[in-house]
């Protein structure tokens, strides 16, 4: 079944981002959040980009009001009935999500594949909500979407053949190159990367080092674009505390404890760029 219509929950800067490459690919977009405002926000980012993009040259004025026009938002989530693939990228947690999933499989139509961008909540038990655990799948994609080449397509026990190749293509037709990872928690990318943001706070914590020392170790000695503390306050730390605690808490191993540094900025509110301090501080 062709996919005209693209839905994605969630206005977040993941899943604007997951909107705008969707749109740049041709299909129209339905992106559903709670509020207009987180809406309004939401498609700013993505107009922003895009004007960005026509400054530079990349592509016409012409070009970037069609993206817009592919792209409709609402704050109704029975609006999902509309879409013919559907990704989730709502707040990395749990209830929310097996609330969301239970509510688009009967929203959408049964053909209709279901596919989250969770960052390491386990699949499996996403898709054990739903009446079609063979058409849950994961698709995870990186911060920030329209730049990172990467998707990340996790396959559940019980995802069929049929959905993990359509979810495959639908990433190559949004320019990206996904790459294969099965259902254990934080699949490829987070179980890896995790660990280092991780270990980074240890170092804070246990001062090995100071912030910038440890970022200029990691970007000028290990060639990576930013610093893992950085890194972190891009992802959002709440986020990385969320990760690692599926991570920890999936394999029952001490070698992912998250650093009780991180614990106590997440309690202090600093969760990074979005509210101006992390391990750096914004204007
Ligand atoms: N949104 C969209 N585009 C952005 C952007 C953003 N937030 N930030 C930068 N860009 C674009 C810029 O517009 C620029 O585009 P052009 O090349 O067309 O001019 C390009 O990216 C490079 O930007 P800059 O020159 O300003 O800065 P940079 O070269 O330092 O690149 C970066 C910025 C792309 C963020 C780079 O530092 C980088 O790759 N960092 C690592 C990001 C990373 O590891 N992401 C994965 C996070 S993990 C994850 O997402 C998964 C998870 O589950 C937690």
């Amino acid at each position: 079944m062709e996919i005209k219509t693209f839905g994605v929950i969630g206005a977040g800067q993941m899943g604007n981002g997951i909107a705008q490459v969707a749109a740049m690919s041709g299909l129209n977009v339905i992106m559903t959040d709670i509020s207009t405002e987180f809406l309004e926000r939401g498609l700013g980012n993505i107009t922003k980009l895009l004007t960005r993009g026509v400054d530079k040259g990349k592509f016409t004025a012409d070009e970037k009001d069609a993206v817009l026009g592919r792209i409709k938002t609402s704050t109704d989530l029975q609006d999902m009935q509309a879409a013919d693939f559907v990704v989730e990228a709502a707040t990395e947690n749990e209830a929310l999500k097996f609330k969301i999933f239970k509510d688009l499989d009967e929203i959408c139509a049964s053909h209709v594949i279901l596919s989250t961008n969770t960052s390491s909540i386990p699949i499996g038990r996403i898709a054990s909500q739903t009446k079609r655990p063979d058409k849950l799948i994961g698709m995870h994609f990186m911060n920030p979407v329209p730049v990172m080449k990467l998707v990340e397509v996790i396959r559940a026990l019980a995802t069929s053949d049929e959905t993990f190749d359509t979810t495959w293509e639908l990433a190559k037709k949004f320019g990206k190159t996904p790459a294969e990872a099965n259902d254990y928690p934080g699949f490829i990318a987070n179980r890896i990367l995790m660990p280092m943001i991780n270990e980074a706070v240890y170092c804070l914590y246990h001062g090995v080092g100071k912030r910038e020392d440890i970022d200029t170790v990691m970007k000028l000695g290990m060639n990576h674009p930013m610093g893992p503390l950085a890194l972190a306050d891009l992802i959002g730390l709440d986020t990385c505390l969320a990760i690692l605690e599926t991570i920890y808490s999936g394999f029952n191993d001490s070698k992912y404890r998250p650093c009780p540094l991180l614990r106590k900025y997440v309690e202090a509110g600093w969760l990074g760029r979005k509210t101006g301090r992390g391990f750096y501080e914004y204007k």
